[in-house]
């Protein structure tokens, strides 16, 4: 077994760089809980960035990626696969009213890549409307939709004919609109923007006003999708029924997957304009389909819906000056302080919490669904700690 020294030496030595590393060699998880190299047990409230949803070496999902590893590991979408037939269908089932099919992928930023493509193909338009500290993925297109300076400024030039506009605000979108748009890119709450939630009046208003327009409605599920707020999507939360709808993180418990949902009328598609050597592939499919099931067996959405109205209220009886606002739905909560949040996470991990920044200021807690009313206890006992001054 290397030690901390040699295994930090190595990741720095042999790594871009591009990822800040924290001083933790991580061992092991189990639900919702990390241990590192020195048996130092945490809470885990990074799940992944999310990914965690049904908790670390969840069983289900264990024991379909062991049966699948001995069954069949590839097989490209130019096949038919009787596991994917099933999770399509499933995905059919638990996605908003009107999203009725799916191109599967490996990650978020792929999915939104697809949106976008299957936007343009669609309407024939070429225009794409985001929101201020919205984040939508790396890769050029979905970057292109990604709003924060630090992510684009090395990058340019990104892909022509994405702009941004502020989020809340219908009237901004309103005037952004013109023939030429084809989609309309949004989270239901912004995540990596700071935990910012949707307004339901903005977000109604928002799809009434684009249906009336014949632009493409996109929301954004890569972070809140698969019970994360308390709803299978956060689309769900105010009956939200987009045209396009995009997945990823959570859905495959560990398993990189992605998914771009859309409505029915693909008359305009074409063979062969689209496509990914791995989507669709026999692990990622057999994973998605045991996170489903997973979630299904336990009730995940509606203890995450308890566990989350819980959390935050809890958060909210602590007396802090440091603190703004508490905020969120479902187990994706913020808390906004009035300083920089890095030197709080730091403090927080040594004391046996795991959690993430939100922007410059926010306090990100994901933790997976599977954490128990204890483990809230004791996060929050060590959020009091921490943010004492
Ligand atoms: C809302 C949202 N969209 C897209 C992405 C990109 O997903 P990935 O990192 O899997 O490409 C993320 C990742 O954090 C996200 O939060």
């Amino acid at each position: 077994m290397m030690s901390f020294e040699e295994i930090k030496e190595k990741e720095e030595r042999y790594s871009t760089g591009v990822y800040p590393k924290r001083d933790i060699v991580i061992k092991k998880g189990k639900g919702a809980y990390l241990w590192d190299i020195n048996g130092k047990k945490y809470v885990d409230c990074v799940g992944g960035h999310g990914s965690a949803n049904v908790g670390h070496c969840n069983p289900y999902v264990a024991s379909a990626v062991k049966e699948q590893l001995e069954t069949l590991t590839s097989c490209t979408e130019i096949f038919l696969y009787e596991k994917r037939a099933l999770l399509l269908e499933e995905l059919a089932k638990i996605t908003p009213t009107g999203i009725e099919k799916f191109f599967l992928c490996n990650s978020g930023a792929e999915a939104n890549e697809a949106a976008f493509k299957f936007a343009r193909m669609l309407t024939g338009k070429n225009e794409i409307i985001a929101t201020v500290k919205g984040f939508h993925g790396r890769t050029f297109g979905a970057l292109s939709a990604t709003w924060e300076k630090k992510y684009r400024e090395y990058f340019y030039p990104l892909v022509p004919g994405f702009s941004h506009i502020p989020y809340n605000n219908l009237d901004a979108l309103k005037e952004a609109v013109n023939e030429n748009t084809a989609a309309f890119i949004i989270e239901v709450i912004q995540g990596e923007g700071g935990i910012r939630i949707g307004d339901e009046d903005y977000l109604r208003g928002v799809q009434k006003f684009l249906k009336e327009k014949g632009v493409l409605f996109i929301i954004d599920e890569v972070q809140t999708g698969f019970g994360r707020t308390g709803a299978w999507f956060a689309s769900d939360l105010y009956g939200l029924e987009p045209d396009i709808i995009t997945m990823a993180k959570s859905m495959g418990g560990g398993i990189p997957v992605g998914a771009m949902g859309i409505g029915a009328n693909l008359e305009n598609v074409k063979k062969l304009s689209h496509g990914s050597t791995f989507g669709g592939n026999p692990i990622a499919v057999a994973s998605s389909l045991a996170v489903i099931k997973f979630i299904k067996d336990n009730d995940i959405i509606n203890k995450t819906k308890e566990l989350g109205r819980y959390f935050i209220e809890s958060l909210k009886e602590i007396s802090s000056p440091l603190i703004r606002e508490v905020r969120g739905k479902g187990l994706m909560i913020g808390i906004e302080i009035k300083t920089k949040a890095t030197p709080f996470l730091k403090k927080l991990a040594d004391q046996g919490v795991l959690a993430l920044p939100a922007g410059r200021n926010v306090l990100r807690f994901l933790p997976p669904l599977v954490i128990e009313k204890d483990d809230i206890d004791f996060v929050v006992e060590k959020v009091n700690k921490v943010l004492k001054v």
